[in-house]
């Protein structure tokens, strides 16, 4: 099965074809299976065990352990993403065979980073989520951009667009000319939504726009908005850009251009 995973720092994002988008909190917690009192699982409750370790992850974890935590980090080549990663195909992909495509933030989408994530990937996982055993065998992976990928949903055959992709730790810069990537104007901001003490909208609206007024964006571009925190800061940015818009569902943005890289690259 062809399946995309955005295993985000905040959120991982999942969707097989002809299904609709899965988004489920990224928190993981370690060494948690311990419960005196058990609850009803929700859709998002997760108990896991996997390579000799074991705990929760999704909702179950932001609300029962006492380790729980969401790695926000540059790069998705780590255990955590691993997990997400997993834990979405266990629970939602179809069958136990997968060609996938996952995200990497521009500046670590490097072939360094980009052959670590395959490697991780490629090859049988043997993972329990609630007492249910598979083996996941994972044949092909493909690691697309985060972010530039989701301006291919909107992109024309001709002409420039922007695309802002505001997530929880990282804020990632694109640009597509001509429905190609531009390496020159796409980088990532190591800040996201979460990463302030006390977020300011209006004050980090102004943050990302003045990084991208620096590279020599105009406030005439056609600038897209995706990830988590689009909704909120788009009021502030189109005070610099002025055509700034979102792209519909923008958390879901880049796992839905994932998938639609997925089928080309797979057939
Ligand atoms: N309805 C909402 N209103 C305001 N902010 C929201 C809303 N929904 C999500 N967010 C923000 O979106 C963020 C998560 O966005 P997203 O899912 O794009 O991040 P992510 O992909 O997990 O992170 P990253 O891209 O850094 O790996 C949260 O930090 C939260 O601040
Ligand atoms: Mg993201």
């Amino acid at each position: 099965m062809i399946a995309a995973i955005d295993p985000g720092n905040c959120k991982t994002k999942f969707v097989g074809i002809q299904q609709r988008p899965f988004v489920f909190p990224s928190a993981i917690g370690v060494n948690d299976l311990a419960r005196n009192l058990k609850r009803d699982p929700g859709p998002y409750d997760f108990e896991w065990e996997y390579e000799g370790k074991c705990g929760f992850a999704g909702t179950l974890a932001l609300e029962e352990s006492e380790y729980a935590e969401s790695r926000k980090d540059d790069s998705k080549a780590h255990f955590d993403a691993k997990l997400r990663t997993l834990i979405a195909l266990h629970r939602f992909g179809a069958g136990t065979d997968f060609d996938i495509v996952v995200g990497q933030p521009i500046d670590t989408h490097t072939d360094t980073e980009k052959t670590a994530i395959k490697r991780m990937y490629v090859g049988r996982h043997d993972l329990t989520v609630n007492g249910q055993r598979k083996i996941i065998t994972i044949n092909r992976c493909e690691v697309s951009p985060e972010g530039a990928a989701a301006g291919l949903l909107v992109a024309p055959n001709t002409g420039m667009i922007r695309v802002i992709d505001i997530g929880s730790g990282s804020v990632n810069y694109a640009t597509i000319i001509s429905r190609r990537f531009n390496n020159r104007g796409s980088w990532t901001y190591n800040e996201g939504m979460e990463s302030k003490r006390d977020l300011q909208p209006a004050a980090f609206a102004r943050q990302i726009a003045s990084k991208a007024i620096a590279r020599k964006w105009s406030a005439e571009d056609m600038v897209y908005l995706v990830g988590g925190g689009a909704a909120e800061l788009l009021p502030y940015l189109l005070e610099y850009f002025r055509h700034a818009q979102l792209i519909d569902d923008p958390q879901t943005a880049n796992v839905r251009a994932f998938l639609m890289i997925a089928r080309r690259v797979y057939g």
